[in-house]
C-alpha cells in the first residue's frame, strides 16, 4: 500500500515529475523500427512522457525523432512531405532534418536569417535491438548508448509484440514481477507439466509446479532489484525447488524467467501518466527464437487481428475482452484467449492509474513492494543529488540475467551464476535442464 502521494510520485511522469525526468536520462524506446523502414517513407507519431513526438527516415537513412509540432506554427509534422533530406511541414513549406536544422524557410525572405537562428527540437537517435531509441535527457548528461541487456550483441534475434495500453505504467510493470499470478491467471495457457524445466510448445508454455503460493524472495541491486519465486517441483518436492527469478532493470525493463528455447523480457515505455507502449520480447538465437509473426500470433496480438493499426487492443473494456464465458464454464479459467490479453484485462480494469492507497497486499506481494520502494528510494536519490538509478556506476552488467531451474533445496538461489540461453540446454523434454545454471 503507498500514500496518495507516494503513488503518484511513482507513476507520474509528464513535465517536471521526477520520475519522468528520472527516465529521461537513459536511452528511451519510441517506436519499432518496422514502423519507419523506408526512407522519404509515412511519418510517425510517437508520445513518450507526455511528448508528441514525430519519427521519421530520411532519404539517406538516417533517422529522426523531433517534436511533433512544427517551429513555425505548430502544425503536426506527421503530416508532413518527407523529402529530401527532411521533413517539410505542409502548412507553410517550413523543412526541418534530423537534427531540427531547419533547411528552408520559404515563407521568409532569405535575408532574415531566420531559418539559421531557428531550431526545432530533435533528440539524438539510435536503432538497435528492433526498436529506435531517442535520448530525452539534458545533452550534457546523456550517456553512451549501451545494449539492452534483452539485445546484447548484433546477432541476437530480437522479436517483438507491440501494444498500446490505456494505463500508467507502474502497474503494468507489476505484472511482470509478479510471478504468482501466473499459475492463476495464466492456469489454461502456461500448464504443469512433468517436465525438468519451463518448455515453450507451439501453443503453450510449461511449468514444472503445480503450486499456486510460490514464496519470493528478493535482492535489491544497484540497477534495481532481482528475486526468486520458490515453487514445490512435481518431482522430488522434499529435496528440490522450482526457481524462477525474475530481475527488475530500473527504470522499466522486467527480464522474465526464461523456457528452454529463448529469452523473454518486457520494456515498458510511458508515453503519459495514463496511456503505455508496452514491448513484449523473445530474444536470443535466431535458430530457436520465434519470428515475429509467429510470436505475435502465439500471443495474439497480431496488428490487423487482435490489435488495430496502431498497435491498440481490439478487445477493450467495451466488448468485455471478448471474454468467453462458455468456454470458462467448460474450464479455461479467463475465457480470454492469448495470456497477454488476461494481463491487459488485469491492468487496464484497474483504471488509469491503479489506486495504491486501497490494497491488501500479502506474502507473494513481496516483489511487488520490492519495486515500489526500489523506485521511491530512486527518485528520491535523484532528487537529492541527480543521480539517476541504471546509469553511471549503476549501470546493470552484461552478465545479469534471469532464469528458472530445479535446484537442491540447500543451495541459495542467489549463489548460482546464469547465463542467458543461447543453445537450447536438453536434447529432449526430461534430459537436462533447459537453462544454463552452474554452482559459482
Ligand atoms: S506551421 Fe509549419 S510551416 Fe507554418
Ligand atoms: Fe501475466
Amino acid at each position: 500500500m503507498l500514500t496518495h502521494d507516494e503513488n503518484q510520485l511513482l507513476c507520474h511522469v509528464e513535465g517536471d515529475a521526477p520520475m519522468g525526468q528520472l527516465m529521461r536520462r537513459h536511452w528511451t524506446p519510441v517506436c519499432l523500427i518496422e514502423e519507419v523502414t523506408e526512407p522519404d517513407g509515412t511519418p510517425v507519431k510517437a508520445r513518450v512522457f507526455g511528448e508528441d513526438l514525430v519519427v521519421f527516415r530520411d532519404s539517406e537513412g538516417r533517422v529522426g525523432v523531433m517534436d511533433e509540432y512544427c517551429p513555425h506554427r505548430r502544425a503536426s509534422l506527421v503530416f508532413g512531405r518527407n523529402e529530401e533530406g527532411g521533413l517539410r511541414c505542409l502548412y507553410h513549406g517550413w523543412k526541418m532534418d534530423v537534427e531540427g536544422n531547419v533547411l528552408e524557410m520559404v515563407s521568409e525572405p532569405a535575408a532574415s536569417g531566420l531559418a539559421e537562428k531557428t531550431k526545432h527540437k530533435a533528440y539524438p537517435t539510435k536503432e538497435w535491438g528492433g526498436m529506435v531509441w531517442a535520448y530525452m535527457g539534458p545533452a550534457e548528461q546523456m550517456p553512451e548508448f549501451a545494449p539492452p541487456l534483452w539485445a546484447p550483441i548484433a546477432e541476437t534475434r530480437v522479436t517483438i509484440a507491440k501494444v498500446i495500453l490505456p494505463c500508467n505504467w507502474a502497474q503494468i510493470l507489476e505484472g511482470a514481477i509478479d510471478s504468482a499470478h501466473s499459475s492463476s491467471l495464466h492456469s489454461s495457457d502456461m500448464v504443469p507439466a512433468r517436465v525438468d524445466g519451463a518448455k515453450a510448445t507451439s501453443d503453450r508454455w510449461l511449468r514444472p509446479s503445480t503450486d499456486k503460493a510460490p514464496r519470493l524472495q528478493a535482492e535489491r541491486t544497484p540497477y534495481g532489484f532481482r528475486y526468486a519465486a520458490l515453487r514445490r517441483p512435481i518431482k522430488d518436492a522434499a529435496t528440490q525447488d522450482y526457481v524462477r527469478s525474475t530481475v527488475f532493470v530500473a527504470p522499466a525493463t522486467v527480464l522474465i524467467p526464461p523456457n528452454n528455447l529463448y529469452n523473454v523480457a518486457n520494456v515498458n515505455v510511458p508515453m503519459d501518466d495514463t496511456n503505455t507502449a508496452f514491448y513484449f520480447i523473445a530474444w536470443g538465437n535466431p535458430a530457436q527464437t520465434p519470428e515475429t509473426e509467429t510470436w505475435r500470433k502465439f500471443l495474439r496480438q497480431t496488428v490487423g487481428v487482435d490489435l488495430d493499426s496502431y498497435y491498440r487492443p481490439l478487445r477493450n473494456f467495451e466488448n468485455r475482452f471478448w471474454q468467453d464465458r462458455n468456454a470458462m464454464k467448460a474450464g479455461n479459467f479467463t475465457g480470454i484467449s492469448g495470456f497477454p490479453n488476461q494481463d491487459v484485462a488485469m491492468w487496464v480494469t484497474m483504471g488509469p492509474i491503479a489506486d495504491r492507497t486501497h490494497e491488501c497486499l500479502g506474502a507473494s506481494d513481496l516483489a511487488i513492494v520490492e519495486f515500489r520502494r526500489r523506485m521511491l528510494d530512486a527518485v528520491q536519490e535523484f532528487q537529492a543529488n541527480g543521480k539517476a538509478i541504471g546509469t553511471g556506476d549503476s549501470v546493470a552488467a552484461s552478465s545479469v540475467c534471469s532464469f528458472q531451474a530445479i535446484v537442491p533445496k540447500a543451495i541459495d538461489w542467489r549463489s548460482y551464476a546464469t547465463t542467458y540461453v543461447w543453445e537450447e540446454g536438453g536434447a529432449g523434454a526430461d534430459t537436462e535442464p533447459s537453462y544454463n545454471v552452474t554452482s559459482r
